[in-house]
Protein backbone atom coordinates (compact mmCIF):
# COMPACT_ATOMS: atom_id res chain seq x y z
CA UNK A 1 0.00 0.00 0.00
CA UNK A 2 0.98 3.87 -0.65
CA UNK A 3 -0.27 6.77 -0.20
CA UNK A 4 -2.32 7.93 -2.55
CA UNK A 5 -2.52 10.92 -4.27
CA UNK A 6 -6.27 11.97 -6.51
CA UNK A 7 -5.83 14.43 -9.43
CA UNK A 8 -9.68 14.83 -11.22
CA UNK A 9 -9.20 17.04 -14.29
CA UNK A 10 -5.90 15.79 -15.99
CA UNK A 11 -5.54 18.73 -17.75
CA UNK A 12 -2.15 21.20 -17.20
CA UNK A 13 -3.20 22.98 -14.23
CA UNK A 14 -3.94 19.67 -12.44
CA UNK A 15 -0.83 17.83 -14.32
CA UNK A 16 1.06 20.85 -12.46
CA UNK A 17 0.39 20.26 -8.95
CA UNK A 18 0.05 16.42 -9.16
CA UNK A 19 4.16 16.13 -10.77
CA UNK A 20 5.05 18.53 -7.68
CA UNK A 21 3.17 15.92 -5.24
CA UNK A 22 3.05 13.02 -6.55
CA UNK A 23 6.45 11.63 -6.03
CA UNK A 24 6.56 8.08 -4.50
CA UNK A 25 2.97 7.59 -3.70
CA UNK A 26 -0.10 6.51 -6.47
CA UNK A 27 -1.38 8.82 -8.63
CA UNK A 28 -4.82 8.35 -9.64
CA UNK A 29 -5.24 10.70 -12.44
CA UNK A 30 -9.01 10.54 -13.39
CA UNK A 31 -11.18 12.86 -15.66
CA UNK A 32 -14.34 12.50 -17.72
CA UNK A 33 -12.67 11.55 -20.82
CA UNK A 34 -11.02 8.54 -20.92
CA UNK A 35 -8.22 9.59 -23.39
CA UNK A 36 -7.53 12.32 -21.42
CA UNK A 37 -7.01 10.39 -18.41
CA UNK A 38 -4.60 7.87 -20.42
CA UNK A 39 -2.46 10.52 -22.25
CA UNK A 40 -1.35 12.34 -18.47
CA UNK A 41 -0.70 8.58 -17.27
CA UNK A 42 1.73 8.18 -20.06
CA UNK A 43 4.11 11.39 -19.42
CA UNK A 44 3.50 10.68 -15.65
CA UNK A 45 4.69 7.05 -16.40
CA UNK A 46 7.08 8.26 -18.76
CA UNK A 47 8.59 10.88 -15.92
CA UNK A 48 8.95 7.73 -13.28
CA UNK A 49 5.65 8.35 -11.32
CA UNK A 50 3.50 5.19 -10.40
CA UNK A 51 -0.38 5.82 -11.63
CA UNK A 52 -4.09 5.08 -12.62
CA UNK A 53 -5.73 6.27 -15.14
CA UNK A 54 -9.63 6.32 -14.99
CA UNK A 55 -12.74 7.77 -15.63
CA UNK A 56 -14.69 9.75 -13.53
CA UNK A 57 -17.53 12.31 -13.85
CA UNK A 58 -17.91 15.14 -11.26
CA UNK A 59 -21.31 16.14 -11.85
CA UNK A 60 -22.61 12.34 -10.61
CA UNK A 61 -21.59 11.42 -6.74
CA UNK A 62 -22.09 8.02 -7.68
CA UNK A 63 -19.01 8.19 -10.20
CA UNK A 64 -17.15 10.23 -7.44
CA UNK A 65 -18.02 6.98 -5.11
CA UNK A 66 -16.60 4.93 -7.57
CA UNK A 67 -13.58 7.14 -7.64
CA UNK A 68 -13.32 7.21 -3.79
CA UNK A 69 -13.47 3.30 -3.72
CA UNK A 70 -10.90 2.98 -6.58
CA UNK A 71 -8.40 5.39 -5.01
CA UNK A 72 -8.82 3.60 -1.53
CA UNK A 73 -7.67 0.24 -2.82
CA UNK A 74 -4.13 1.50 -3.27
CA UNK A 75 -4.00 2.95 0.00
CA UNK A 76 -4.81 5.73 2.28
CA UNK A 77 -5.68 9.08 0.49
CA UNK A 78 -3.13 11.68 1.07
CA UNK A 79 -3.80 14.49 -1.31
CA UNK A 80 -6.58 15.76 -3.38
CA UNK A 81 -6.09 17.60 -6.78
CA UNK A 82 -9.46 19.07 -7.94
CA UNK A 83 -8.54 20.59 -11.30
CA UNK A 84 -11.92 19.92 -13.35
CA UNK A 85 -14.14 22.18 -14.98
CA UNK A 86 -15.94 23.61 -18.32
CA UNK A 87 -15.75 27.35 -19.01
CA UNK A 88 -18.04 29.65 -19.97
CA UNK A 89 -17.49 29.08 -23.48
CA UNK A 90 -17.68 25.43 -23.36
CA UNK A 91 -20.90 24.14 -22.05
CA UNK A 92 -24.53 25.78 -20.82
CA UNK A 93 -25.84 27.17 -17.70
CA UNK A 94 -26.87 23.77 -16.27
CA UNK A 95 -23.83 22.25 -16.66
CA UNK A 96 -21.65 24.54 -15.75
CA UNK A 97 -23.51 24.95 -12.38
CA UNK A 98 -23.08 20.70 -12.32
CA UNK A 99 -19.65 20.60 -13.22
CA UNK A 100 -18.32 23.28 -11.81
CA UNK A 101 -20.55 24.43 -8.40
CA UNK A 102 -22.03 20.93 -7.52
CA UNK A 103 -19.14 18.77 -8.47
CA UNK A 104 -17.18 20.51 -7.04
CA UNK A 105 -19.00 20.42 -3.51
CA UNK A 106 -19.44 16.76 -3.55
CA UNK A 107 -16.17 15.84 -4.72
CA UNK A 108 -15.24 18.27 -1.33
CA UNK A 109 -17.46 16.46 0.83
CA UNK A 110 -16.94 12.82 -0.32
CA UNK A 111 -13.44 12.96 -0.14
CA UNK A 112 -13.52 15.12 3.10
CA UNK A 113 -14.84 12.10 4.62
CA UNK A 114 -11.92 9.63 3.46
CA UNK A 115 -9.01 11.78 3.95
CA UNK A 116 -5.86 10.58 5.54
CA UNK A 117 -4.48 12.44 8.57
CA UNK A 118 -1.56 15.04 7.67
CA UNK A 119 -3.58 15.43 4.21
CA UNK A 120 -4.40 17.99 2.23
CA UNK A 121 -6.80 19.21 -0.66
CA UNK A 122 -6.95 21.66 -3.19
CA UNK A 123 -9.07 23.19 -5.42
CA UNK A 124 -8.95 25.13 -8.67
CA UNK A 125 -11.54 27.89 -8.40
CA UNK A 126 -10.69 31.09 -10.64
CA UNK A 127 -10.20 34.55 -10.60
CA UNK A 128 -13.65 34.76 -11.92
CA UNK A 129 -15.46 34.14 -8.80
CA UNK A 130 -14.10 37.11 -7.76
CA UNK A 131 -15.39 39.58 -10.24
CA UNK A 132 -18.72 39.21 -8.39
CA UNK A 133 -19.97 42.08 -6.05
CA UNK A 134 -20.25 41.19 -2.79
CA UNK A 135 -23.25 38.63 -1.61
CA UNK A 136 -24.98 39.08 0.82
CA UNK A 137 -23.97 36.79 4.45
CA UNK A 138 -26.71 34.84 4.16
CA UNK A 139 -26.16 33.90 0.30
CA UNK A 140 -22.11 33.50 2.19
CA UNK A 141 -23.30 30.88 4.25
CA UNK A 142 -25.89 29.07 2.02
CA UNK A 143 -23.08 28.76 -0.62
CA UNK A 144 -20.61 27.56 1.91
CA UNK A 145 -23.21 25.00 3.97
CA UNK A 146 -26.26 24.11 1.98
CA UNK A 147 -25.95 20.30 1.54
CA UNK A 148 -24.84 19.52 -1.48
CA UNK A 149 -27.60 17.84 -2.81
CA UNK A 150 -30.22 20.97 -2.26
CA UNK A 151 -27.22 23.44 -3.48
CA UNK A 152 -28.42 23.71 -7.01
CA UNK A 153 -31.94 24.39 -6.09
CA UNK A 154 -31.18 27.69 -4.14
CA UNK A 155 -33.52 30.32 -5.62
CA UNK A 156 -30.70 32.52 -6.78
CA UNK A 157 -28.88 29.72 -8.47
CA UNK A 158 -32.05 29.19 -10.20
CA UNK A 159 -32.31 32.38 -11.29
CA UNK A 160 -29.22 32.32 -13.31
CA UNK A 161 -29.32 32.69 -17.48
CA UNK A 162 -25.91 33.19 -18.31
CA UNK A 163 -23.07 31.35 -18.67
CA UNK A 164 -20.03 33.76 -17.18
CA UNK A 165 -22.61 34.45 -14.34
CA UNK A 166 -23.15 30.62 -13.76
CA UNK A 167 -19.15 30.13 -13.93
CA UNK A 168 -19.01 33.17 -11.84
CA UNK A 169 -21.32 31.70 -8.86
CA UNK A 170 -19.71 28.44 -9.01
CA UNK A 171 -16.02 29.59 -8.54
CA UNK A 172 -17.38 31.42 -5.55
CA UNK A 173 -19.04 28.80 -4.61
CA UNK A 174 -15.91 26.50 -4.67
CA UNK A 175 -14.34 28.85 -2.45
CA UNK A 176 -16.81 29.29 0.32
CA UNK A 177 -16.93 25.26 0.09
CA UNK A 178 -13.55 24.95 0.67
CA UNK A 179 -14.03 27.22 3.83
CA UNK A 180 -17.15 25.17 4.68
CA UNK A 181 -15.47 22.22 4.74
CA UNK A 182 -12.12 23.49 6.26
CA UNK A 183 -13.93 22.17 9.90
CA UNK A 184 -14.48 18.37 8.46
CA UNK A 185 -11.29 18.28 6.90
CA UNK A 186 -9.81 19.47 10.17
CA UNK A 187 -10.91 17.23 12.26
CA UNK A 188 -9.62 14.03 10.28
CA UNK A 189 -5.85 16.42 10.64
CA UNK A 190 -6.11 17.58 7.05
CA UNK A 191 -6.00 20.70 5.75
CA UNK A 192 -8.54 22.15 2.28
CA UNK A 193 -7.81 25.48 0.51
CA UNK A 194 -8.49 26.54 -2.94
CA UNK A 195 -6.48 28.48 -5.81
CA UNK A 196 -8.46 31.04 -8.04
CA UNK A 197 -5.59 31.57 -11.09
CA UNK A 198 -6.57 34.03 -13.62
CA UNK A 199 -5.74 33.59 -17.72
CA UNK A 200 -3.22 30.31 -17.58
CA UNK A 201 -2.29 29.03 -21.23
CA UNK A 202 -3.99 25.57 -21.42
CA UNK A 203 -6.53 24.14 -23.82
CA UNK A 204 -9.60 25.75 -21.77
CA UNK A 205 -7.77 29.15 -21.62
CA UNK A 206 -6.64 28.69 -25.78
CA UNK A 207 -11.01 27.89 -25.80
CA UNK A 208 -12.40 30.92 -24.08
CA UNK A 209 -9.12 32.89 -26.45
CA UNK A 210 -10.74 32.13 -29.32
CA UNK A 211 -14.36 32.00 -28.49
CA UNK A 212 -16.49 35.26 -28.38
CA UNK A 213 -14.81 36.89 -25.32
CA UNK A 214 -11.57 36.62 -26.64
CA UNK A 215 -10.06 39.74 -27.43
CA UNK A 216 -11.42 41.18 -24.54
CA UNK A 217 -9.44 38.48 -22.70
CA UNK A 218 -6.50 39.76 -24.99
CA UNK A 219 -6.72 43.35 -24.19
CA UNK A 220 -7.34 42.51 -20.27
CA UNK A 221 -4.27 40.83 -20.02
CA UNK A 222 -1.89 43.29 -22.01
CA UNK A 223 -3.22 46.05 -19.43
CA UNK A 224 -2.93 44.02 -16.31
CA UNK A 225 0.01 44.71 -14.06
CA UNK A 226 1.86 41.44 -14.77
CA UNK A 227 0.78 42.49 -18.31
CA UNK A 228 0.90 38.56 -19.45
CA UNK A 229 -0.79 35.74 -18.87
CA UNK A 230 0.59 32.78 -16.12
CA UNK A 231 1.68 29.39 -16.69
CA UNK A 232 0.45 26.37 -14.95
CA UNK A 233 4.05 25.67 -13.70
CA UNK A 234 3.39 28.73 -11.25
CA UNK A 235 0.26 27.34 -10.42
CA UNK A 236 1.39 24.07 -9.72
CA UNK A 237 4.70 25.68 -7.60
CA UNK A 238 1.66 27.95 -4.97
CA UNK A 239 -0.40 24.27 -4.94
CA UNK A 240 2.80 22.50 -3.48
CA UNK A 241 3.17 25.17 -0.68
CA UNK A 242 0.41 24.52 0.17
CA UNK A 243 0.27 20.80 0.86
CA UNK A 244 3.50 20.81 1.79
CA UNK A 245 4.76 20.70 5.50
CA UNK A 246 5.41 24.78 5.72
CA UNK A 247 1.38 24.84 4.64
CA UNK A 248 -0.38 23.22 7.56
CA UNK A 249 -1.72 26.16 9.47
CA UNK A 250 -3.17 27.24 6.09
CA UNK A 251 -6.69 25.71 5.48
CA UNK A 252 -10.28 27.49 4.31
CA UNK A 253 -8.74 29.40 2.32
CA UNK A 254 -8.19 30.85 -1.43
CA UNK A 255 -5.41 32.17 -3.03
CA UNK A 256 -5.89 34.73 -6.05
CA UNK A 257 -2.77 33.98 -8.63
CA UNK A 258 -3.69 36.47 -11.25
CA UNK A 259 -0.71 38.82 -12.23
CA UNK A 260 -2.54 41.39 -9.91
CA UNK A 261 -5.80 41.15 -13.02
CA UNK A 262 -8.58 41.22 -10.39
CA UNK A 263 -6.83 43.91 -7.86
CA UNK A 264 -6.86 46.09 -11.43
CA UNK A 265 -10.32 45.44 -12.48
CA UNK A 266 -11.54 46.79 -9.34
CA UNK A 267 -8.90 49.81 -8.05
CA UNK A 268 -7.11 49.96 -11.22
CA UNK A 269 -6.33 50.11 -15.54
CA UNK A 270 -8.90 47.56 -15.50
CA UNK A 271 -11.71 49.23 -14.12
CA UNK A 272 -13.20 49.36 -17.98
CA UNK A 273 -14.11 45.77 -17.52
CA UNK A 274 -16.85 46.48 -14.64
CA UNK A 275 -19.37 47.78 -17.32
CA UNK A 276 -18.87 44.28 -19.31
CA UNK A 277 -18.87 41.72 -16.80
N1 LIG B 1 -6.87 27.89 -17.74
C1 LIG B 1 -7.25 28.98 -17.13
O1 LIG B 1 -6.96 30.11 -17.54
C2 LIG B 1 -8.03 28.88 -15.88
C3 LIG B 1 -8.21 30.03 -15.11
C4 LIG B 1 -8.93 29.95 -13.95
C5 LIG B 1 -9.45 28.75 -13.55
N2 LIG B 1 -9.28 27.64 -14.30
C6 LIG B 1 -9.84 26.40 -13.81
O2 LIG B 1 -8.85 25.41 -13.77
C7 LIG B 1 -9.44 24.12 -13.90
C8 LIG B 1 -8.64 23.32 -14.92
O3 LIG B 1 -8.67 23.99 -16.13
P1 LIG B 1 -7.58 23.81 -17.29
O4 LIG B 1 -7.36 25.15 -17.83
O5 LIG B 1 -6.45 22.92 -16.87
O6 LIG B 1 -8.54 23.09 -18.34
P2 LIG B 1 -8.54 21.72 -19.13
O7 LIG B 1 -9.72 21.76 -20.03
O8 LIG B 1 -7.20 21.45 -19.68
O9 LIG B 1 -8.82 20.69 -17.95
C9 LIG B 1 -10.07 20.50 -17.42
C10 LIG B 1 -10.33 19.01 -17.41
O10 LIG B 1 -11.54 18.77 -16.72
C11 LIG B 1 -12.15 17.68 -17.35
N3 LIG B 1 -13.57 17.66 -17.04
C12 LIG B 1 -14.55 18.45 -17.55
N4 LIG B 1 -15.74 18.08 -17.03
C13 LIG B 1 -15.51 17.06 -16.17
C14 LIG B 1 -16.33 16.25 -15.35
N5 LIG B 1 -17.67 16.42 -15.32
N6 LIG B 1 -15.75 15.30 -14.60
C15 LIG B 1 -14.41 15.10 -14.64
N7 LIG B 1 -13.59 15.81 -15.41
C16 LIG B 1 -14.12 16.78 -16.17
C17 LIG B 1 -11.89 17.87 -18.83
O11 LIG B 1 -12.07 16.68 -19.55
C18 LIG B 1 -10.48 18.39 -18.82
O12 LIG B 1 -9.53 17.36 -18.98
C19 LIG B 1 -10.90 24.38 -14.25
O13 LIG B 1 -11.69 24.24 -13.09
C20 LIG B 1 -10.93 25.82 -14.69
O14 LIG B 1 -12.17 26.43 -14.43
C21 LIG B 1 -8.58 27.67 -15.47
Amino acid sequence: MKDVVVLVGTGSIGQAIARRVGAGKKVILGDLKLEAAQSAAKIFDDAGFDTSATTVDISSRESILKLVEHAQTFGAVKNLICAAGVSPSQAPVEKILRVDLYGMAVMLEEFGKIIADGGSGVIISSQSGHRLGALSEEQNFQLATTPTEELLNLPFLRAITDTLKAYQYSKRCNVLRVAGQATPWGKRGATVNSISPGIIITPLAADELKGPRGDGYRKMLQASPAGRAGTPDEVGDLAEFLMSSRGRFISGADFLIDGGTTASYWFGDLQYLKATH
